[in-house]
């Protein structure tokens, strides 16, 4: 029986899954409904291509039982380990979950692309150019998602650089394009100039990837996501199977956004994170950090805020080392129980991957309609009474706005200067990403909270039970 048609119907339903899917993404309020829809998507691509081998590909047939065992294996292996590890990795390490999945995706091009340059598809020429390039952009994907994977697992502490770095990568790319032509118009399907083309093109991952700092990796998994994305898409040319084009070029589209956006965010640009040593170079020192810090205590802090009128909550990476989500939200509920109006601001790079401080207070219950992005509440601070940083720095850094030799000289940051009161939870003189000096920390206006978010928002919490609690006991 002839089932191309229900194939073919079965695409256009994987492309709606994954196009309505990542829509629905784009909100918090609808982000987990539609990772289910792409995730349906992705389970229908994959029946809908074991459907193809089995009926369809006549070619296939001799193989059929031993591809269906092979590819039965694969997907219960993937599906088994993907389970496991996903179910228990702490959200501190979702990053590097990413890149390896990530890599995984670009290794997956790349074999893919393999087995077309050896001969299995005997395909065109046209067909065998897109290959090569699908080949080359899964290769750099995989490899230099491997590496960043270990940097943010602080395997590879340093960035690595060497003298005339650029000149190297430009060669060795460049012989990895000249070895994966070599495959088509020199020695067809020779096995030992494709392994080769593949040696090179993941050498220039590594190469490329390795004098990038650590903190700038989410964006480097992101424009990898891309890269990975276009290879897919490539892929699904070489074979012919649109749910793989769809994918690919959503994936690609979508990564290559996210990239753009998340540079733009911190007012650099994409060359400049991939090639200029973000934070080695530059002065720590900051126009306006000059004076003395001004520690409070945890329980004074707790008591102002109890009786202020409106505190708005500033997030940042230090929220996510700690933890403290949960004891953050059990402060805010204390607070709103006292009649205090409480509000999140989320700056769109706070923390360490894209929407890393909305998963964060998502987790802990926090209700949407209390979270609000930078543009929408900016101008809320000059109403506050107080502005609770927790674990924020460059974020709230007003260098940003004044300081033209600042490294995040132009980066859009929270007004929370502009409250009545500041209070910043941190745990010691500890610098932010940029390395920077925070002249906010030295303002009139503010006040150090030091230790450890979650141990201090523990003592907050208890300051004000005991504050509710002094006049039923009296
Ligand atoms: P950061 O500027 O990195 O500052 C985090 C602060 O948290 C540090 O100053 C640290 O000070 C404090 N901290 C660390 N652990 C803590 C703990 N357990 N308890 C309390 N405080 C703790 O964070 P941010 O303000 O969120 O800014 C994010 C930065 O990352 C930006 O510069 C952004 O450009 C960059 N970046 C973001 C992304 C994305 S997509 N989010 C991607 C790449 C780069 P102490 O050591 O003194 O405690």
């Amino acid at each position: 029986m002839n089932l191309g048609w229900l194939v073919a119907l079965v695409d256009v339903v994987v492309a709606f899954l994954l196009i309505f899917g990542l829509k629905q993404m784009a909100s918090p309020v609808t982000a987990r409904s539609g990772i289910g829809l792409a995730g349906a998507g992705m389970l229908a691509a994959v029946l809908a291509a074991l459907l193809y081998v089995l009926d369809v590909a006549p070619d296939a047939q001799p193989h059929v039982t031993a591809n269906a065992i092979l590819a039965a294996l694969a997907l219960a292996l993937g599906l088994g380990w993907a389970w496991w590890a996903g179910s228990r990795v702490p959200m501190t390490a979702m990053p590097q979950m990413v890149a390896i999945y990530n890599g995984m995706g670009g290794g997956a091009a790349a074999a893919i692309a393999a087995t077309e340059l050896l001969g299995a598809g005997q395909g065109a020429s046209t067909r065998l150019a897109i290959a090569v390039v699908g080949g080359l952009i899964g290769s750099v994907s995989l490899s230099g998602s491997v590496v960043a994977w270990a940097k943010l697992d602080e395997r590879l502490k340093r960035p690595c650089r060497i003298k005339g770095q650029q000149m190297l990568n430009a060669l060795v790319m460049l012989a990895a394009i000249v070895l994966g032509f070599s495959t088509i118009l020199v020695m067809p399907r020779s096995p030992g100039l494709a392994a080769l083309f593949f040696f090179a093109a993941l050498l220039f991952g590594v190469l490329m990837t390795l004098p990038i700092g650590g903190a700038d990796m989410p964006v480097v998994i992101s424009l990898y996501n891309a890269c990975t994305g276009v290879a897919v898409g490539l892929d699904g040319y070489v074979l012919q199977n649109p749910a793989l084009m769809v994918a690919g070029t959503i994936v690609g589209s979508a990564g290559t956004l996210l990239t753009v956006l998340m540079a733009r965010a911190m007012n650099r640009s994409v060359r400049n994170v991939l090639f200029a040593n973000f934070g080695a170079t530059g002065s720590a020192a900051q126009a306006g950090a000059v004076g003395a810090l001004k520690p409070a205590e945890a329980s004074d802090a707790a008591i102002f805020m109890r009786y202020a009128r409106k505190v708005i909550v500033a997030p940042g990476y230090g929220l996510a080392v700690a933890q403290a989500q949960h004891k953050l939200y059990e402060l805010v509920k204390l607070l709103q129980a006292a009649g205090v109006e409480v509000k999140f601001a989320v700056h769109p790079v706070a923390g360490r991957m894209p929407g890393h401080m909305d998963v964060l207070l998502a987790e802990a219950g926090v209700p949407y309609d209390l979270i609000f992005e930078l543009d929408d509440i900016n101008d809320e601070f000059d109403d506050a009474d107080v502005a609770l940083v927790i674990g924020a720095n460059d974020v709230v850094n007003p260098a940003a706005r004044v300081d033209r030799s600042s490294p995040i000289y132009g980066m859009p940051i929270l007004n929370v200067d502009h409250a009545h009161q500041v209070y910043v939870i941190k745990r010691g003189q500890g610098r932010g990403y940029s390395g920077i000096e925070n002249a906010l920390f030295y303002a009139p206006n503010c006040a150090m909270v030091y230790g450890d978010a979650q141990a201090v928002l523990v003592k907050m919490i208890q300051a004000i039970k005991d504050l509710t609690a002094e006049p039923q006991a009296a």
